[in-house]
C-alpha cells in the first residue's frame, strides 16, 4: 500500500511516521508513506497557498491551483483508490472505514487548513471526506495521521501478532476485554483467577463476556445493530 499525504506542515507528520510501528511498517516494505509539501506546487514567489475568500468572509481559503497540481502529478504516476480530504464536516471515521481503506492499493490524503479549501476542489478532485470527530482541530494533519495509523496497523504483518489487530476494540462492534501482566498480585490488586487457570476455552469465554459487559456499560450504542 502507498499513502501520499499533502500538507502545508510536512514537519508535523514526518516525526510521527518516523517512529515506532509506522516506521517499522515502512522499513518492512508493507507500506510506503510519502509526505508532500503543498508549497512545492505553487508558482507564488512567497510560496503562498491560500487567499482571501470571495464574499468578504473571515479567514483564508486554500487555493485550487497548487492542490490540483499536486494531486494530478500523483495521479499521473499511479491510480488512486481514494482522494481523501480531512475535514470536520466529513463522514465520521470509524473501524469499518479503516478496515475498508486498508484494502486499498494507493491513497491520497489532503490535509485541510486555514478556513477551508476552495469548495471546487471538494466537488471535482476529492472522492472521500473524513472527520475524526465532532471537534475542530487547527488543521487536518492530526486527522491524516490518525487515519493513516488506523489503516496501516491492520495491514497483515504490521503488528507482529496478527491476532492482536483483529481482537482490538471496535472489531466486531465490541470493546476489548481488559488485559493484565505480571505481577499477578500487586499490593493486593489481583488479576482475575481465570486468567491464571491455563484453561484456554474458559479464558476465551471470560474474554467475550468481559467484552460484552464493557460494551453494554461504556458504549451501548455499539450494540444497537
Ligand atoms: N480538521 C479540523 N478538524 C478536523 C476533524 N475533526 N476531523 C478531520 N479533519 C479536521
Amino acid at each position: 500500500m502507498r499513502i501520499d499525504i499533502i500538507t502545508v506542515l510536512p514537519e508535523m507528520l514526518e516525526g510521527f511516521f518516523n517512529c515506532s510501528i509506522m516506521k517499522r511498517a515502512q522499513t518492512k516494505g508493507l507500506v510506503e508513506i510519502k509526505i508532500h509539501n503543498l508549497r512545492d506546487y505553487t508558482d507564488d514567489k512567497y510560496r503562498r497557498v491560500d487567499d482571501y475568500p470571495f464574499g468578504g468572509f473571515a479567514g483564508m481559503v486554500m487555493k485550487i491551483e497548487p492542490i490540483e497540481r499536486c494531486i494530478k502529478a500523483l495521479q499521473a504516476e499511479r491510480e488512486y483508490d481514494e482522494v481523501i480530504f480531512t475535514t470536520p464536516d466529513g463522514e465520521q471515521f470509524n473501524q469499518p472505514m479503516a478496515n475498508t481503506l486498508s484494502l486499498a492499493q494507493n491513497l491520497i490524503i489532503l490535509c485541510g487548513h486555514f478556513k477551508g479549501i476552495d469548495y471546487r476542489i471538494r466537488e471535482h478532485l476529492i472522492t472521500k471526506e473524513i472527520s475524526i470527530g465532532d471537534y475542530v482541530l487547527t488543521g487536518g494533519e492530526i486527522a491524516a495521521a490518525a487515519i493513516a495509523d488506523a489503516v496501516v496497523r491492520i495491514i497483515p504483518g504490521v503488528i507482529s501478532d496478527d491476532q492482536s489487530a483483529l481482537s482490538d476494540s471496535f472489531q466486531d462492534n465490541l470493546l476489548a476485554a481488559p488485559v493484565y501482566t505480571r505481577p499477578a498480585d500487586y499490593k493486593g490488586w489481583k488479576v482475575p483467577d481465570i486468567l491464571l487457570s491455563g484453561h484456554e476455552a474458559k479464558i476465551k469465554e471470560w474474554e467475550l463476556q468481559q467484552s460484552i459487559e464493557r460494551t453494554k456499560k461504556l458504549r451501548p450504542d455499539l450494540l444497537k445493530d
